[in-house]
């Protein structure tokens, strides 16, 4: 993702780092965004701290993750051959999503000294349920089974001053 990154946008500053020890200096940054990342490490405290270490005061934080609904369903980060046929069976290569509760995320962001502004929970796509690999053999199962509950959280937080 990185090669890719600097070679479309060599203007930009990309490093590689870790959520629990950014490679940022503190108060530096206007906004902070994480994308699907944060259901991969295992103390949202540690995370948020940081977060909330490099924001300057008065900056913005959002943060999406797979819902944790959809992880206790099994959701995972899923990587299917598209030119495999899900009716003759395949492999998946998988990485795991831990499972974050919603008062886990609540509870890092007050701890971090965060005020929560907004959260929201769109549910499921279309184009989420069919790429469900058992959309290809049980539609309708995949529909009842998914359709209608949340499939990611995002929130926006914000650093008070
Ligand atoms: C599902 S991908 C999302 C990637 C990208 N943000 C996007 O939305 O397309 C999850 C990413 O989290 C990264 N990741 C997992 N644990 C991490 C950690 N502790 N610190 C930093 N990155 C981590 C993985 O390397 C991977 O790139």
């Amino acid at each position: 993702m990185l090669e890719v990154a600097r070679e479309t946008y060599p203007e930009v500053d990309f490093r590689e780092g870790h959520l629990e020890a950014l490679p940022v200096d503190d108060a530096s940054c206007d906004v902070v965004t994480s994308a699907l990342a944060v259901c991969h490490a295992p103390d949202l405290d540690v995370v948020f701290e940081e977060f909330a270490r490099v924001l300057r005061p008065g900056g913005t934080l959002v943060v999406s993750d797979p819902h944790p609904s959809t992880v206790t369903l099994g959701g995972v980060a899923g990587f299917r051959d598209p030119d495999a046929d899900p009716t003759e069976g395949f492999t998946m290569p998988f990485v795991p999503n831990l499972h974050h509760p919603m008062h886990t995320y609540v509870n890092a962001a007050v701890a971090a000294g965060l005020e929560i502004v907004e959260c929201r929970e769109p549910t499921f796509p279309d184009s989420g349920l069919e790429a469900n690999p058992a959309y290809a053999v049980l539609p309708d199962a995949v529909r009842q089974a998914f359709g209608g509950l949340p499939f990611v959280v995002v929130w926006r937080m914000r650093k008070p001053g």
